[in-house]
C-alpha cells in the first residue's frame, strides 16, 4: 500500500507506506498531535490547520477554538453574511487566493473552510458564517472559495457537515430531518462544493443527524461522501466531536480533532488487537491522513503575503457586498459638498465580523467616519447617538440636533458583538430599541436620512424601512468595510449587492419558527424543505425584502429572454440594457418552477445567476448554462434523484420577488419505475410501464366476463386507484397469489 499525490492535487509529492509503519503509528496518524497540528510520520512533517474562514487565525501561544486567545494579525475578509451578497463567484474566488497566500506565510496547510451550512432561521447564532438559505448559491460560492484556495496550494475544510444549522446545544442536538429536505437542501451546498472544486477535507460537525453523531455517521461520511460524491478527501472532525474513535474511524472519520489525547489512539490499537476492528480501516485513514501532508509538504516553498493588496482586496469585496434596500428619490449617492450628520457608534467603533472560532485579529481597520470625512468637502459632524453608560435621550438630542443642521444624516445601526456568536441562537431578531428610537426621531429631524446596517443573522427592518429615505446593508463587511460603506455613499462605487437571505417582516413569518431550536437536544425540521424564500413564497407571505433583492444607482432593462434544451443543459440568454446614469452591475437571477407536479414544491428554486458589468448606455448579454440534473428532486421512494418530466418555468429577474421574464421549457422525465409490492396502488401499478398493461388487460378479461358492466371507465379508475392491490381480494377479487406475482414481475 503506498500513497502519492491523488489526481485532484496540486502537486506531486513523496510517495510514503503506511504498510512499513508500526500500527502505533498508523493508529496515531488519526488523531492530531496538539489543538491546532496533526503528527509528523514517514519523514513528513506535521500539517497545521487552522480557522478560517475569513481570515487565517494562526495562535501563536494559548490555542482555542471560541476565538478568545490571541492570534497573528491577518487580512480580515467580509465574512460569509457579507460576501455572499456579492453573488460573485470570481471574486470569492480572488478571496480564497488571498486567503492561500497568507496561509502559507503563517505556515498553515488547511484552512477551516468555507461554512456552507444553511440559514434555517434566522435565528441561528452562526448565520453570519454561512452564505446564504439557498443551496444553490451557498454551494457555488463554497465552491469558487475553495477552489481559490486550493490554486494556491492550501487546503479547504468544507464544514459543518452535515445539519448544523443552529448552536443550541450543538455538540449534542440530534436534526431529525426528512430524505427530501437533507438531500436537497441540508446535503445540496455540500455536494456542489465537493464535487465541484474537490476540496482537501471535508469538517464533520458535532451534532447528530437523525439519530446518529455525525463524526460516527458511515450513511453520512462513506456511503454519501465518499460512495455517492466521489469525495477521495480526508474528513475531519470538528474540534471535539469524536467521543468513540472506533466507530469514528469505522464510520469514515479519518482525522480527530485536536488532538493531543493518546488514549484515543490506544483506543484504536487496542480494539485492532482484540479482532474488533479491521486493520485495514486504520490503513485507510492513515493513507488519507498521509496523503495531506504529502499535498502540504509540497506546498512550502515561503510565500509573503501582501498585506496592502489584500487589504484592496477586502475593500473590493466589502464593496461589492454592500446591498441597497432602498432609495428613495435617488437620496443615494450623497453630494460631496453637503454637510452631512454621521449618527450611531459603530462608525467609530465598526462591527465587521462574528464572534467565535473564526474572529481575526484584522491587520488594519478602515473606520467609516474617517473614511466619510475624506470623502466629504462639505461639514461632517458626528454624535453617537446610543452606547452603554450615557443618557440616551441626551444622546438622541444630541443626535437630532446635528442631523437637523445638515443636508442628510447617515445612521449606522445593528447589533453589538455580544448579540450574536458562535456558541449561541438569538431569541429574537429585532434590532435594540434604543436605536429604533433613536432612527425615528433622527428622520423626524431629518427627511433624508440613510442608515447603513452591521449584522450577522437578519435582523427586522419593517421600521428601518418605514423610517429610513435610504438603506444600505452589508452585513458584516470585513477590515476594509468603512471604506467600502463611504464608496458607496458618495457613488464611488455603484453599489450590486444581493441579499442571501430573505428579510421577514417579524420573525414568526419565518418558516422554521415553531421548529426552532428544539427541545431536549433534539430538532424536528418540521418545514422541510420549505427553507427561505421557498417557505415565504409558499405561503404567500408578504416580506421586507426578499431573497435576491438589491437595487443600483442605475437601472437596467431586461430586453429579452430566451431558453432552449441542448441536450443534457438548459441554456438561459438574457439580454438587458443599462438605462441609467451611470456604469453599473447586475445580478440576473433565474428562477425554476414546476406548477404541474407530482410532489410538494416550493413555488420557485434558484437555478442559475450570472453577473454582469455594463457601462451607462451599454446592452448586453448573460448565458447561463443549467444541468438538466439540476432540475431532480430527490425521491425517497427510490433513493435517487429524478427529474420530473412536464413543463418548467423558468423565471428570470433581479431579485426573487422581481421576476421579469418567464419562459416555459420542457422536460423529459427519468422514468423513475418505484419496485411494485401488494401494497402499491392500483393507479401505482397502471402507471407502470410493465405492470400496468398486465392489469389492464386483466381488468378487460374481467369486464369481458361482465358485460353490463363499464369496468374500465376513467370514473370507475378513479373510484379505485387508490386501493392498494393486495387488498382488492377483501372486496371479492378473485387475486391468486399466482396472478400477483405475475402482476408485480419487474421483467417484461
Ligand atoms: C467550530 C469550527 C472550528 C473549530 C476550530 C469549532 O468549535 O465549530 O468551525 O473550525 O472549532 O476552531
Amino acid at each position: 500500500m503506498s500513497i502519492s499525490e491523488p489526481p485532484h492535487g496540486t502537486s506531486s509529492g513523496a510517495a510514503a507506506d503506511p504498510a512499513s509503519l508500526p500500527l502505533q503509528v498508523r493508529a496515531g496518524l488519526g488523531s492530531g498531535e496538539s489543538f491546532w497540528h496533526t503528527k509528523s510520520a514517514a519523514g513528513l512533517p506535521a500539517l497545521t490547520l487552522t480557522d478560517g474562514p475569513h481570515g487565517v487565525r494562526v495562535q501563536p501561544g494559548l490555542a482555542d477554538h471560541l476565538g478568545l486567545a490571541a492570534s497573528a494579525p491577518a487580512t480580515c475578509f467580509p465574512p460569509a453574511a457579507g460576501l455572499a451578497q456579492s453573488w460573485d463567484r470570481a471574486l470569492v474566488a480572488r478571496v480564497g487566493r488571498a486567503l492561500a497566500d497568507e496561509s502559507r506565510a503563517l505556515g498553515v496547510g488547511i484552512l477551516l473552510g468555507p461554512a456552507v451550512n444553511i440559514k434555517r432561521d434566522p435565528r441561528c447564532g452562526r448565520n453570519f458564517e454561512y452564505f446564504s438559505e439557498d443551496p444553490f448559491l451557498s454551494g457555488t460560492l463554497g465552491a469558487a472559495w475553495v477552489e481559490g484556495l486550493q490554486a494556491g496550494g492550501v487546503g479547504a475544510s468544507v464544514k459543518h457537515f452535515a445539519a448544523n444549522n443552529a448552536e443550541y446545544d450543538r455538540m449534542r442536538s440530534d436534526s431529525r430531518v426528512g430524505p427530501r429536505a437533507l438531500r436537497e437542501i441540508y446535503l445540496k451546498s455540500f455536494e456542489r462544493v465537493v464535487t465541484e472544486s474537490r476540496p482537501w477535507t471535508v469538517m464533520c460537525s458535532y451534532n447528530k443527524i437523525n439519530g446518529v453523531y455525525a463524526s460516527e455517521n458511515r450513511w453520512l461520511l462513506t456511503d454519501v461522501l465518499r460512495h455517492q460524491w466521489g469525495f477521495a478527501g480526508a474528513v475531519v472532525s470538528d474540534w471535539g466531536a469524536v467521543t468513540d474513535r472506533v466507530a469514528a474511524l469505522v464510520a469514515g472519520l479519518d482525522l480527530a480533532m485536536p488532538g493531543g489525547d493518546p488514549s484515543l489512539d490506544a483506543d484504536v490499537v487496542a480494539a485492532v488487537e482484540a479482532g474488533r476492528l479491521d486493520p485495514a480501516v486504520v490503513d485507510a485513514a492513515a493513507v488519507r491522513v498521509l496523503t495531506l501532508l504529502v499535498r502540504a509538504a509540497a506546498n512550502t516553498d515561503p510565500v509573503v503575503a501582501d498585506l496592502d493588496a489584500h487589504h484592496a482586496l477586502a475593500r473590493e469585496a466589502a464593496g461589492r457586498s454592500i446591498a441597497l434596500l432602498k432609495n428613495t428619490g435617488d437620496l443615494l449617492p450623497l453630494r460631496a459638498d453637503g454637510a452631512l450628520a454621521v449618527v450611531g457608534e459603530f462608525a467609530v467603533h465598526p462591527r465587521y465580523q462574528g464572534g467565535g472560532s473564526s474572529h481575526v485579529n484584522a491587520a488594519r481597520l478602515d473606520i467609516p467616519l474617517d473614511e466619510i470625512r475624506a470623502r466629504a468637502a462639505g461639514a461632517v459632524t458626528y454624535a453617537p447617538g446610543y452606547g452603554s453608560g450615557d443618557d440616551p435621550q441626551r444622546l438622541i438630542d444630541d443626535a437630532v440636533a446635528g442631523a437637523a443642521a445638515a443636508d442628510a444624516a447617515v445612521v449606522f445601526l445593528g447589533l453589538s458583538d455580544h448579540a450574536e456568536s458562535e456558541g449561541y441562537d438569538r431569541v429574537d431578531i429585532a434590532l435594540p430599541a434604543g436605536q429604533l428610537r433613536l432612527l425615528e426621531a433622527v428622520a423626524a429631524a431629518q427627511p433624508r436620512t440613510v442608515v447603513v446596517l452591521c449584522h450577522g443573522g437578519v435582523v427586522r427592518l419593517a421600521e428601518v424601512d418605514r423610517l429610513a429615505a435610504a438603506v444600505l446593508d452589508g452585513a458584516l463587511l470585513g477590515q476594509g468595510g468603512g471604506s467600502a460603506v463611504a464608496d458607496v455613499l458618495f457613488g464611488l462605487v455603484n453599489p450590486s449587492g444581493r441579499l442571501a437571505e430573505t428579510v421577514p417582516e417579524r420573525l414568526q413569518d419565518a418558516p422554521s419558527f415553531l421548529n426552532f431550536p428544539g427541545e431536549h437536544s433534539r430538532v424536528l425540521y418540521g418545514e422541510g424543505i420549505f427553507v427561505g424564500y421557498r417557505g415565504y413564497d409558499a405561503r404567500a407571505i408578504e416580506v421586507t425584502y426578499p431573497f435576491g433583492h438589491g437595487l443600483s444607482y442605475t437601472t437596467f432593462r431586461y430586453d429579452t429572454a430566451a431558453a432552449a434544451v441542448e441536450g443534457e443543459e438548459i441554456v438561459v440568454t438574457v439580454s438587458l440594457t443599462n438605462t441609467g446614469p451611470r456604469d453599473g452591475r447586475e445580478v440576473v437571477q433565474i428562477y425554476a418552477a414546476k406548477p404541474v407536479s407530482d410532489i410538494a414544491r416550493a413555488p420557485q428554486e434558484l437555478r442559475g445567476f450570472q453577473v454582469v458589468d455594463l457601462a451607462r448606455g451599454a446592452t448586453g448579454a448573460v448565458t447561463v448554462r443549467i444541468p438538466r440534473a439540476d432540475f431532480a428532486y430527490w425521491d425517497d421512494r427510490v433513493d435517487d434523484w429524478v427529474v420530473e418530466g412536464g413543463e418548467y418555468v423558468l423565471r428570470i429577474g433581479s431579485s426573487s420577488r422581481n421576476i421579469v421574464h418567464t419562459i416555459a421549457i420542457h422536460l423529459d422525465g427519468d422514468g423513475v419505475r418505484v419496485p411494485l409490492t401488494e401494497n402499491s396502488t392500483i393507479g401505482e401499478v397502471l402507471a407502470d410501464p410493465v405492470a400496468g398493461p398486465r392489469l389492464i388487460s386483466m381488468f378487460q378479461q374481467s369486464a369481458a366476463a361482465m358485460p353490463d358492466q363499464d369496468s374500465l371507465g376513467t370514473g370507475m379508475l378513479k373510484m379505485i386507484e387508490s386501493i392498494p392491490l393486495g387488498r382488492l381480494k377483501l372486496f371479492g377479487v378473485a387475486l391468486t397469489r399466482e396472478v400477483l406475482d405475475h402482476l408485480l414481475q419487474a421483467d417484461p
